[in-house]
């Protein structure tokens, strides 16, 4: 408790799962009050039930949906101080030559263009506020490396750094921190689906993605988004924090 200034805001998108669970139950055990957003209602009503948060049903591809998610927040709260831009759906699995324009169009507005957006509803209202703000965008280790077999993912997820740090840039002097948080192998519902459709054991992907020997938890990445939205991480903006137990220094 007390890791965030009492009577402050905090907004996950994704809420209802995996990493955003946690990343919502995280501010919420800080002192927030959290308004958990998902186009899953039903976990998203269930997490914000668990943490005693409100629900907004968003589809973060939808300009109309997103400015709605922090109207609705404001309206509750009365203001906005933190947003975990976290949303977005599981990798592409064809290669560039076998690649669907349509399906790589829609991982990119589901990761990438979701961001844009929330970037910009969430901030408009920071601006219209008193006191200092902070914003997380969830890359990936795929922010940083290639993966073969995800050249939507992949791009989407090298773009949310430039989004970032042209955020940071942008509103720094105003007050508004934007950093990125890269996790690499979680241990959430995303990762299972995945890892169970190639037929992969957790232990295999582990010794592969981790020099840890583990999956990463949800838990440990919500805590690397709760330190650069809390006042412990003021002189940090425009950075990507990864969070992947040493797999990108191999
Ligand atoms: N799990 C990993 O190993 C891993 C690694 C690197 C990065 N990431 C990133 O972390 C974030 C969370 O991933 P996760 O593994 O917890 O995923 P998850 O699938 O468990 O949760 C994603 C949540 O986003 C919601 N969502 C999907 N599309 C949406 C939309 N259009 N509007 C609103 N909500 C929507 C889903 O309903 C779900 O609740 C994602 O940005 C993902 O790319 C995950």
């Amino acid at each position: 408790m007390g890791v965030l200034p009492a009577t402050t805001v905090a907004l996950v998108t994704g809420g209802g799962s995996g990493m955003g669970r946690a990343t919502a139950h995280a501010f919420a055990d800080a002192g927030a009050r959290v308004v958990v957003a998902d186009l899953d209602a039903e976990g998203g009503k269930a997490v914000a039930g668990e943490i005693g948060g409100h629900f907004v049903h968003t589809d973060v591809t939808s300009p109309a949906a997103v400015e709605n998610m922090v109207a609705e927040t404001v309206a509750h709260h009365g203001r906005l101080d933190y947003a975990v831009n976290n949303a977005a759906c599981p990798p592409d699995t064809t290669r560039i030559v076998d690649a669907d324009v349509e399906s790589f169009r829609r991982v990119l507005d589901v990761n990438l263009t979701s961001v844009l957006l929330c970037l910009k509803y969430e901030i408009a209202q920071m601006l219209a506020q008193d006191g200092p703000c902070a914003v997380v965008n969830i890359g990936s280790i795929r922010s940083m490396r290639a993966q073969a077999g995800s050249p939507a993912y992949t791009a989407a997820k090298h773009a949310i750094i430039g989004l970032t740090r042209t955020a940071a840039l942008e509103y720094a002097a105003a007050g508004v921190r934007v950093n990125a948080v890269c996790p690499g192998a979680i241990n959430t519902p995303m990762v299972l689906k995945a890892r169970t459709a190639r037929g992969e054991s957790e232990a295999d992907m582990a010794a592969r993605l981790s020099l840890l020997g583990r999956l990463g938890t949800p838990e440990e990445v919500a805590q690397a988004s709760l330190w650069l939205c809390s006042p412990a991480s003021s002189l940090v903006t425009g950075q990507a924090l990864v969070a992947d137990g040493g797999y990108l220094i191999r």
